[in-house]
């Protein structure tokens, strides 16, 4: 099974709160949505394999450390996981960037694919699949479908906030996926929506509706 991690860093956990705030307008989401996804790149990245190279100091040659291993590729999931790439970019700029287009159905829920557009190298990387929000887990599960279909074997996934309802759904669907979260909230309630949860990432982040 899958790895659940929770990062619950003072800082994250701070930032997390302001973002839940129904009266936290627009750019200082966007801020702290950038911030928050900076601190989770700082988790989701501590094991990744390292090296050990020769360098010379001014004083001396020593061993020391570099990252080896695969590159990363981001993959948001549009609208809303784009308010994330910024922050992680921050941590690990050479990253590629991938992007899948999804929506849910209002009344279904289910996920609708309007977009994909991936690096040529993307079964070479490490991707990590970005969404604020892991509510039924539909949109998290057709996204990493869509990247298997593509030959991508790893995989982790980032989010915000997570209803147990989504946890469940893509551990099921996924058991090779490691999740990171801010937070794992209560529930989902009869609209899917995310309780307490954060209201709508994507129109909270673009200022919509
Ligand atoms: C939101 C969110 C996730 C999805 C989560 O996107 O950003 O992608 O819902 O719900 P699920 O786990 O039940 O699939 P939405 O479909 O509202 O699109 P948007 O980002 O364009 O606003
Ligand atoms: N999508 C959101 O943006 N918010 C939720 O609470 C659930 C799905």
């Amino acid at each position: 099974m899958s790895k659940l991690v929770i990062c619950d860093h003072p800082l994250i956990q701070h930032k997390l709160t302001y973002i839940r705030n129904k009266d936290t307008k627009t750019k200082d989401f966007r801020e702290l949505v950038d911030e928050v996804a900076t601190l989770m790149a700082y988790e989701i990245t501590r094991d990744l394999p390292l090296d050990t190279i020769k360098v010379q100091t001014p004083v001396a040659e020593t061993e020391a450390k570099v990252i080896s291993g695969r590159m990363i590729g981001l993959v948001p999931i549009l609208r809303a996981g784009l308010g994330m790439v910024e922050g992680i970019l921050k941590l690990v700029p050479a990253a590629k960037v991938g992007h899948i287009g999804l929506f849910r159905d209002h009344e279904t829920l289910q996920p609708t694919e309007y977009y994909i557009n991936l690096p040529t190298d993307a079964p070479n990387r490490q991707l990590i699949v970005i969404d604020p929000m892991l509510a039924t887990g539909g949109s998290a599960i057709a996204a990493i479908n869509a990247l298997k279909k593509r030959e991508c074997e790893h995989i982790k996934l980032m989010c915000l906030i997570a209803a147990p309802e989504g946890v469940k759904a893509v551990q099921e669907a996924h058991p090779d996926v490691d999740i990171y979260l801010a937070a794992l909230d209560e529930r989902l309630n009869e609209k899917g929506y995310i309780v307490p949860g954060l209201g709508d990432a994507g129109d909270r982040i673009f200022g919509t509706n």
